[in-house]
């Protein structure tokens, strides 16, 4: 069966090319860790239609209209800011190499380069300009230029998991076809699966043929739960309470923005290139804090038709565990009182954790549980 997702813009972008030859003496641009993920991102394909860093054009229609200048539905700018130094020198057709810790791992044509007002993309983007956020203190602690241009990467970023999970969308769109998924739905996630996740995305697995568990291990912020032992959580949870036929897990090389309700767009959009039909939005998706209201970004979807969008987003409710209904519930589909709902946060599972208290089942499985024990006495170690 054909897999009915199309990337977004039409085609895949491949701009990768790993026999590429370093012998010319271009000026080397460093990169941080996040335009990093973002340069094998724009490469591989994951954030088609983009072919590069973002021109001026673009950057100012998505964060004015969430829209790339053509007016495809595009959320968040894929930019690389330069120190102001560097912008004086480097000229327009200029080609560069990007570079981190040493390495040289892209090239670029310098097509544009532009000045921004990073306030104004804050109050856009993030809807705050306050500095304790972290997507905002990260923005606003970049040099104010950006240079533009497409890329080609030419050396894969080093991969702190074990390589077969990590896939370009080309790959993960032939493992669905492979697999007869005609409808998939993507999961995105940065802290452990628990009960809630696992409810709202078996809930989404009864009304389509599989799900791509697609876990974000890019850069977080300091107090997220470290990738590796998320891994090892989602792979113990796989085992033992998921279909194999029916669940793909591989990784998400992005950093996480902690854009809440602009960030679900994009997660979604990505999600198509990797050949996802559906997108499961739940509670507060990819916000921070009190920034953004619990369906902030549910509701933005609603700024875009589902045609434009091509991915269609499967919304739910804060989900708890009920002790009257005995299982798994929201506020759409349990009758009863609050003092029977386990609710429990990632902070205060992190908290019940390091003041020796085991989270309920109800809340965690046991099998992830025990992961992050095991996680959190290695770190202190
Ligand atoms: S996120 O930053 O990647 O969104 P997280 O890993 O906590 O954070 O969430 C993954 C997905 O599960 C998001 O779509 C989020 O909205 C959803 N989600 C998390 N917890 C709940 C919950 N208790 N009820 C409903 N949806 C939830």
């Amino acid at each position: 069966m054909a897999n009915r997702s199309i990337p977004h813009g039409g085609t895949l972008v491949n701009r990768i090319n790993e026999a590429y030859r370093i012998n010319y003496s271009y000026r080397g641009v460093e990169l941080t860790n996040l335009e990093l993920s973002d340069l094998e991102l724009l490469a591989n394909g994951a954030y088609s239609p983009l072919e590069g860093f973002m021109g001026k054009a673009d950057y100012e229609s998505v964060v004015h209209s969430m829209r790339l200048a053509n007016g495809l539905p595009w959320s968040l700018p894929i930019t690389l800011a330069v120190d102001e130094q560097l912008a004086v020198e480097l000229h327009v057709g200029e080609m560069i190499y990007l570079q981190h810790q040493g390495n040289i791992y892209g090239v670029m044509e310098v097509t544009e380069k532009f000045a921004v007002d990073k306030m104004e993309e804050a109050r856009n983007v993030y809807r705050t300009t306050d500095i304790n956020h972290p997507g905002v203190k990260k923005l606003l602690e970049r040099p104010d230029t950006y240079i533009a241009g497409p890329v080609t990467l030419i050396k894969r970023p080093g991969k702190s998991h074990s390589q077969s999970f990590y896939l370009d969308p080309q790959e993960t769109r032939q493992i669905f076809a492979g697999l007869g998924w005609e409808t998939v739905v993507g999961f995105q996630t940065r802290n452990p699966v628990h009960r809630a996740h696992e409810y709202i995305q078996k809930s989404a697995l009864e009304i389509v043929d599989g799900l791509f568990l697609n876990p974000l291990v890019g850069e977080t912020k300091a107090d997220d739960i470290p990738s590796n032992i998320r891994m090892k959580s989602y792979q113990v949870l796989l085992e033992n309470y998921y279909p194999k036929e029916r669940v793909f897990l591989a990784v998400f090389p992005a950093a996480m923005r902690y854009a809440g309700p602009r960030e679900a767009i994009f997660h979604a959009l990505v999600r198509k290139n990797y050949g996802c039909t559906h997108f499961i939005v739940g509670r507060d998706h990819a916000g921070v804090g009190n920034y953004y209201g619990t369906y902030d970004a549910q509701k933005i979807f609603s700024h875009f038709s589902e045609d434009e969008l091509g991915i269609k987003p499967l919304f739910f409710e804060h989900s708890f565990y009920c002790k009257k209904c005995e299982n798994m519930a929201s506020a759409k589909t349990c009758p009863h009182d609050a003092e029977h709902h386990v609710i429990l946060s990632g902070t205060k599972v992190r908290e019940m954790l390091k003041n020796g208290e085991l989270p309920p089942k109800e809340f965690s499985r046991p099998e992830v549980i025990a992961i992050l024990i095991q996680g959190m006495q290695e770190t202190i170690e």
